[in-house]
C-alpha cells in the first residue's frame, strides 16, 4: 500500500488548480442513466471513486469513453467523460460495486425512472457513521414506487412510471435530495420537495438536468418545484470546482504560512468558511481568477465551529479545520452535527501532538501551536487530508499510511503542494 511522507515546515507559495468537484462529478454521472442520449461531461476529476463509479455504470450497459489528455494539458483539469446509456441492460447494482461507495447508492432512482425496477444493494456500512437510507425511499415512495428491502437489497417497482408528489424531508439530506430530483423529472406530473438540501453540488446537477430537458423552479433553495418531463436529452456539461478542496489547500495554507491562488475556485460556494477563515486570522481575497489564501507570520485566533448543511460551515471540512485549530493560540470547540462517528482524526492528531478531548459530539482542541512529525494512519478521505494539513506545519517527518482514501477525493495532492513548496512524496508500496 502506498505511503505519503511530508517533511513539515516549509511555507506555501504559489498556485493550486481547483478540480472539478467529487460530490458533483458523481451525480452527474448517474444523471446519464436518465437519457438515451450521450451526456457529455467537462473537468470530471481524475479521482478512485469516479473509476469505481464508471464500473458500476458499465454493468448497467452506460457506453463511457474518457478523452485522452492534450498536448500540454496538465493533470489538474480533469478529463471529458462522455456518458451514453442508449440501452440498459442490467438494473441491479450488486453489493460487490455499491458496497466500495455509498454514492452508487444513488442509482437507484433513475434506474426506476427509465425502467420501472430496480435493485440496489444497501450501501455498506461507512466508518463516519450509521448512515441509513430512509429519506432516498421515502423520496421514491413518494414518487409512486413500491419499495421492498429483501436480503440486503431495495429493490423498488414503478411499472407504471414514477408520478409526481410532494416530498417533505424531515431531515436535510444531500443523497436523498439527489434521489428526489432525479426520479422526479421524468415523472408524470409534477412534485414539489421541501426542505431540499442547497448544496451547490445539487444545483450543479440540477442545472445540467435542465440543460438536458428538465424544467426545475428553485434550483439552490430549499424548495425545489419540478414539472416532470417525458424524456431527457443529452448535453453537455462542466463539473463546478471543488468547494471542499478549495477549502481544505486553504486551511493547508493557513496552517503552513504563505501566499496561494487557488485558481478556479468558486469562493461564492464556501462563504461560511472564508468568514470562519478570516475570524482565525487568515487574510482571503477574493479575485478574478479564484481565492487568494495568506498567512504571513500572524498566529492562528481560536475560532469555535459547528457543521450544518450548507450554507453552514461543511462537515467534510471540519477534520481540515480542526488540524488547523490545533496550531490555534487557544481553545476552540468544534462541534459534528451531520455523522455521529466523524471524530476518528482525533486519535491520529493525537499522535502528532494535538492536545483534542472529545465530549460527545463536541471536539475541544487545545492549540499547542506545536505539532511533530509521527507515524499516522488516513482512517477515512477527509481524515487523511487533515494528517496531511497537520504534517505540512509538524516538525520533522510524518509517514501517512492507507494512503488510497486520499486518492479517492484529491486529485494529484502532492503534485499540487509540491509545486507550492511543500517537501510531500508518495512511497509506492510493494
Ligand atoms: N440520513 C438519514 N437518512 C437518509 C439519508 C441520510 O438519516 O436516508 C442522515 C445521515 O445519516 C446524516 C445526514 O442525514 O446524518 C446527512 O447525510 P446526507 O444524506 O446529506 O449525506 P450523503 O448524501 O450520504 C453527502 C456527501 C458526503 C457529505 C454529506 C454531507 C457525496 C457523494 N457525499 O453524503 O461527502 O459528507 O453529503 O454534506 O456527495 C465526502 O465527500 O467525504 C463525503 C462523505
Amino acid at each position: 500500500m502506498d505511503r505519503i511522507r511530508i517533511r513539515g515546515g516549509n511555507r506555501l507559495n504559489g498556485r493550486i488548480e481547483i478540480s472539478g468537484a467529487k460530490n458533483a462529478a458523481l451525480p452527474l454521472m448517474i444523471a446519464s442513466l436518465l437519457s438515451e442520449e450521450t451526456l457529455t461531461l467537462h473537468r470530471v476529476p481524475r479521482l478512485a471513486d469516479v473509476r469505481m463509479l464508471q464500473r458500476i455504470l458499465q454493468n448497467h450497459g452506460v457506453d463511457i469513453t474518457v478523452a485522452g489528455k492534450r498536448p500540454g494539458q496538465n493533470g489538474h483539469h480533469g478529463e471529458t467523460m462522455r456518458l451514453n446509456a442508449k440501452s440498459i441492460v442490467d438494473t441491479t447494482a450488486p453489493y460487490e460495486l455499491v458496497s466500495k461507495m455509498r454514492a452508487s447508492f444513488w442509482v437507484l432512482a433513475p434506474l426506476i425512472a427509465r425502467c420501472g425496477e430496480a435493485k440496489v444493494s444497501l450501501p455498506g456500512g461507512c466508518a463516519i457513521g450509521t448512515r441509513p437510507v430512509d429519506l432516498h425511499i421515502l423520496a421514491l415512495e413518494k414518487l409512486g414506487a413500491q419499495v421492498t428491502i429483501e436480503g440486503g437489497y431495495v429493490i423498488a417497482r414503478a411499472p407504471k412510471g414514477l408520478i409526481g408528489g410532494n416530498i417533505d424531508f424531515a431531515k436535510v439530506s444531500v443523497g436523498a435530495t439527489h434521489a428526489a430530483l432525479l426520479g422526479a423529472v421524468t415523472a408524470h406530473g409534477d412534485t414539489i420537495i421541501t426542505n431540499a438540501a442547497r448544496e451547490p453540488e445539487i444545483g450543479d446537477v440540477a442545472d445540467c438536468l435542465v440543460k438536458m430537458g428538465a424544467r426545475i423552479e428553485g434550483i439552490g433553495t430549499s424548495t425545489l418545484r419540478i414539472t416532470g418531463v417525458p424524456r431527457l436529452t443529452g448535453a453537455e456539461h462542466t463539473v463546478i470546482p471543488d468547494r471542499i478542496e478549495t477549502g481544505t489547500y486553504a486551511m493547508a495554507t493557513a496552517m503552513a504560512g504563505g501566499d496561494v491562488l487557488l485558481a478556479g475556485a468558486r469562493p461564492d460556494t464556501l462563504e461560511t468558511v472564508t468568514a470562519v477563515l478570516k475570524q482565525a486570522g487568515v487574510d482571503l481575497r477574493a479575485t478574478n481568477e479564484g481565492l487568494r489564501v495568506m498567512r504571513n507570520g500572524a498566529g492562528i485566533e481560536p475560532v469555535n465551529v459547528e457543521t450544518q448543511p450548507y450554507p453552514g460551515f461543511p462537515t467534510d471540512l471540519q477534520a481540515q479545520f480542526m488540524a488547523l485549530m490545533c496550531g490555534a493560540k487557544g481553545t476552540s470547540v468544534i462541534r459534528e452535527t451531520i455523522f455521529e462517528n466523524r471524530f476518528m482524526h482525533v486519535q491520529e492528531l493525537a499522535r502528532l501532538g494535538a492536545d483534542i478531548h472529545l465530549h460527545g459530539d463536541s471536539a475541544e482542541v487545545r492549540g499547542t501551536g506545536k505539532l511533530t512529525g509521527a507515524q499516522v494512519m488516513a482512517t477515512d478521505l477527509r481524515a487523511s487530508v487533515s494528517l496531511v494539513i497537520a504534517g505540512l506545519a509538524a516538525e520533522g517527518e510524518t509517514m501517512l499510511h492507507r494512503v488510497y482514501h486520499l486518492d479517492r477525493g484529491f486529485e494529484t495532492l502532492e503534485e499540487k503542494l509540491v509545486a507550492c513548496g511543500a517537501e510531500v512524496e508518495r512511497v509506492v508500496g510493494q
